[in-house]
């Protein structure tokens, strides 16, 4: 290896800016020239390289986004489109790649790499929904911004025997959702791993309203065959003996813009240096994530196309803690 090029795919999440510091300080400290690449596949197929040594990021680690900008790239899933991102990276002399970004950007590390170019993925999505690494980057600092949020509905919504329908994040995956749950106290979760009735819901929020609460809250993960805006939908219909005033807050991107957790910032230096790691021993065509308390490689063409499965014992805890 003597150039590598990093660049940051898909949804931004809090931590890629500490996984690009890390990729370029650890790949200068092996000898390496490392270049950004801007706005994701859209910029490696346009050529935007720049070059990053080791104080042109300084600073960033603290910072949520990415400094190199983000893309969903259309272009990126054709062929022709994958054939002029391999160009741009023979022209430019790039002997290795890194991809920081969630399923679908690693899905265009797996193809590029099926085309014979060395490249290594970082684990890095707020949906935490990644097969091959437990928690992914950007997670921690989502969560713990609904958990604000939903102490902040707690305390508005018992001023006014409100119920609050809180959407979070999570596209095909409702780990957020869950998460925010358990730790934010929820009467509720409402996730699409889970078939729910919204009539159970609605008895929830009774039986809670029965008991004298003074406000309760239900986690909705936006990806949810009832959303929130299809769940109040339906409570407007058939509310009349919830108790609860209802209202919906959609959290949606706000979560994504936070100052990255401490957990966040230390799981993306320890990947971001992970993945050049792996790019030095020729270990070409992984995902590298934290699995099981450690930096582990695997391979991409056991991750693509998979969403990670959700640990359903902890829907139950939900429950179980209304
Ligand atoms: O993949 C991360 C994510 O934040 C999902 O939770 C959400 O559904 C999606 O991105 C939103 O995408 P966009 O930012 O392109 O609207």
């Amino acid at each position: 290896m003597k150039r590598i090029a990093v660049l940051t795919s898909g949804g931004d999440a809090p931590g890629m800016n500490a996984a690009i510091r890390s990729v370029v300080r650890t790949g200068y400290k092996k000898g390496w020239e490392v270049f950004g690449i801007r706005e994701g596949y859209d910029g490696l197929i346009n050529a935007k390289f720049v070059p990053l040594g080791p104080r042109d990021v300084g600073g960033i680690l603290q910072k949520g986004g990415t400094f190199l900008a983000s893309a969903r790239c259309e272009e990126f899933k054709t062929e022709k489109g994958r054939l002029h991102g391999m160009r741009s990276l023979n022209e430019n002399n790039i002997d290795g790649l890194v991809v920081i970004g969630g399923n679908g950007s690693q899905t265009g590390s797996y193809l590029l790499h099926k085309l014979g170019f060395p490249v290594v993925g970082i684990a890095s999505t707020i949906d935490n929904d990644l097969v091959g690494s437990d928690v992914t980057i950007g997670l921690d600092t989502a969560l713990n911004i609904a958990l604000e949020a939903i102490d902040r509905l707690k305390v508005t919504g018992a001023s006014h025997q409100r119920g609050f329908l809180v959407e979070v994040m999570g596209r095909n995956c409702g780990y957020l959702a869950l998460m925010a749950a358990i730790a934010g106290g929820a009467e509720a979760v409402v996730i699409p791993e889970v078939d729910i009735d919204p009539e159970e819901i609605a008895s929830t929020l009774r039986v809670a309203y029965e008991r004298g609460k003074s406000h309760a809250i239900v986690v909705v993960a936006e990806g949810a065959k009832y959303n929130a805006t299809r769940l109040i939908e339906y409570f407007e219909d058939h509310q009349d003996s919830i108790g609860f005033a209802l209202r919906v807050t959609i959290l949606g991107h706000v979560q994504r813009g936070g100052t990255p957790s401490a957990a966040d910032r230390i799981l993306a230096s320890r990947l971001g240096a992970g993945a050049t790691d792996a790019l030095e021993r020729g270990e070409y065509g992984v995902l590298v994530g934290w699995v099981n308390g450690e930096v582990k490689t695997t391979p991409l063409k056991d991750i693509v196309g998979k969403t990670k499965e959700l640990d359903l014992r902890l829907f139950e805890l939900a429950r179980l803690l209304d």
